[in-house]
Order: C-alpha cells, then structure tokens, then sequence
C-alpha cells in the first residue's frame, strides 16, 4: 500500500506537476530596484507565493505580453507613469478587478475606474532652481516658467519623455489645448539650450549654475541627497501651484493582465504592495511618495517639504497624452 502511494506521488511529479508545484506569480515589472526585489521576497515568506520575475522597459513588456496572446505567462505588470498604464490599458492587456483591500487603500484618483491597474508609489514633477542665483516670487507656478522674464534661464529634457508629456496633459486637463500650448511656447522660448539629458543631470547643471531652473522629478533629488551629495545646499525645490491646482503628481502602478493563470495570486500580490511595510520599501528604494496614506517617508524625501498635490485623476494624464506630444511638437519643444 504505502509503496503504491509513493509509485502514484512519483508518477504525480512527472506528469501532473501544477498538483504539487509551489504557488507562484509571474510579474514583469519596468522598475529597477534591489529594494523591489526584497519585496517580492517579503511576499514569498509572508504567503507562500513565489515571484517570478521578468524586467525589461516598459514599451518592450507591453509588446511581449501583446505578442504571447492568451499564451501569455505573465500575471501582472507594473510600469511607471499613467501615460505608460494608459498605453498597456490600450492595448488591452489588463484585466478589471474587484478588491475591497485596494478599493479601501488606493485613492480613487490613483486608480483606474474598473480595477485595470492601481497605482502603487507617487512621484511629484517640481521646479528647481539654483539657490546661488536665488528665487524669484514671480515663479510659483509652472505657468510661470513661460514669462519673459526667465528667457535663457530654463534647461529641460526632451519632450519624448513621459514625464514632461505627463505634466503637459495635465496642464491641458486644468488650462485647455490652446493655454497649454501658448504654455509650452514660452517656455521654448525661455531655454538656455536645446532640450537635453535626463532628470539627474539637468539637476546637476542647475547645482553647478550652468542653468537657473528646471523642472524634474523630486526622487532623482532625494536620491542624490540620501547618497550623501551636497546637491540640496546648491539647488532649492519649488513645489508649483500651492495655490491653485496643486503639484503634479504621478504614480508607478500594477495591473492584473488579461490572460493571468494566476489570477487570485496576482490579486493578491498587489493587495500586499499596499500593505504599509511593502509601501516604505517602495519609498525606501526610489525615495517616491507611498500611494497609500499614511506610510513612512525617508529622510531624503522629508527634507525636500511638504506640499498639497494635484488630485487630478490618472486616467485623464492618460487620455490627454495624445495632445500634449501635438503641442509639444508644435511649440518646437524637441
Ligand atoms: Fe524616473
């Protein structure tokens, strides 16, 4: 008897392994970070459920996951920006889900209406501004960066990043198309220099004083002062339309994908990225805002102020991508 249950248990792991096989979850995820890699783990010892984990850049999952059709491994992805979940909600990768848990701990603004995708981090797109050169008080809002004043005074990057078609749409969503454009004019007409390098080292022309302002994400700054870098005493951060509408804030954010063998894990799995331990490492890894009210902060990101945040829904940041790459071709903003 006992030998005819092993003989069965050994026929059972050739030929039926998803029997016998650990839970798992397969992600493909466009962050980078050691400290998401400890989170996936932390979901391991805390449920069972092993992370199987596939990164590559955000245009190049959505294309994979498109490609392997109902073939598809893949149970979540997460990518950063609402422009880049509205672009996988288009090719219509992700799932609607039913959570109360998330329901109750992600902002309705930070979420898609049907539970395609949640947000899970939040990073805010501010002014910098060299201190040496000081700060003006005709400069509290990103309209402002358009005035005459400033001319030759404003380095940015490329309007093919996200991050600047993000803040754009969200111009055109509080402004409309026509103010948003005269918007993106002015501040083409007010650069030192042809659009050009990323978020960190436009930071670093403003701390060297090669540029007066700039407008950058705050976690490529917190992470440059958390390093140990004395860029904080030489660069000052204006937190935009305190005011009125608020900063803007954008989110990184996860959905469950369409064709998900693993439905209920990946359900769960984001449940537990909103768990407040998995928020602060979130915010530990990429010195980002948690989604979920109430989490920790670093010490980095503490130091660069509080500040009231836009609360405009993600979802239009989204549908308004279309038009602001329109008028940022059209302001010749490169
Ligand atoms: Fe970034």
């Amino acid at each position: 008897m006992r030998f005819a249950i092993q003989r069965l248990l050994l026929l059972c792991l050739i030929a039926c392994p998803g029997v016998l096989v650990a839970q798992s979850v397969n992600v493909y995820s466009a962050r980078h970070y050691d400290t998401d890699l400890q989170l996936y783990e932390n979901f391991r010892k805390q449920t069972g459920i092993k992370v199987n984990l596939i990164e590559a850049s955000s245009d190049a999952l959505i294309q994979r996951i498109v490609n392997e059709g109902q073939y598809s491994p893949a149970d979540v992805l997460i990518t950063v920006d609402a422009g880049r979940l509205y672009r996988a909600e288009e090719a219509g990768v992700f799932s609607a889900t039913e959570s109360a848990v998330l329901n109750a701990r992600v902002p309705e603004h930070f979420r898609h209406p049907d539970g395609l995708w949640y947000g899970l981090s939040k990073r805010a797109r501010v002014i910098i501004y060299n201190k040496a050169a000081g700060k003006p008080d005709t400069l509290t809002r990103y309209q402002d960066l358009a005035k005459p004043e400033f001319k030759g005074q404003v380095c940015v990057r490329s309007s093919s990043n996200i991050y600047n078609i993000s803040l754009l749409a969200g111009l055109i969503a509080h402004d409309g198309n026509e103010a948003a454009k005269a918007w993106a004019e002015g501040v083409v007409s007010n650069l030192k220099r042809r659009p050009q390098g990323n978020d960190t080292s436009n930071i670093r022309d403003v701390a060297l004083g090669e540029c007066r302002f700039s407008i950058v994400n705050t976690y490529y700054l917190a992470r440059m002062i958390a390093d140990g870098s004395d860029i904080g005493e030489k660069v000052g951060v204006i937190f935009p339309n305190q005011e009125d509408t608020g900063t803007h804030v954008n989110i990184s954010g996860a959905g469950v994908l369409k064709y998900a063998p693993n439905r209920e894990n990946a359900i769960k799995f984001i449940e537990f990225l909103t768990e407040p331990d998995a928020q602060y490492l979130f915010v530990e890894g990429n010195h980002e805002y948690p989604v979920v009210e109430g989490a920790k902060l670093t010490e980095a990101v503490k130091s660069l102020g509080e500040f009231r945040e836009d609360d405009l829904d993600a979802s239009v940041l989204g549908e308004n991508q279309a038009a602001a790459v329109r008028i940022f071709d059209a302001a010749g903003w490169h």
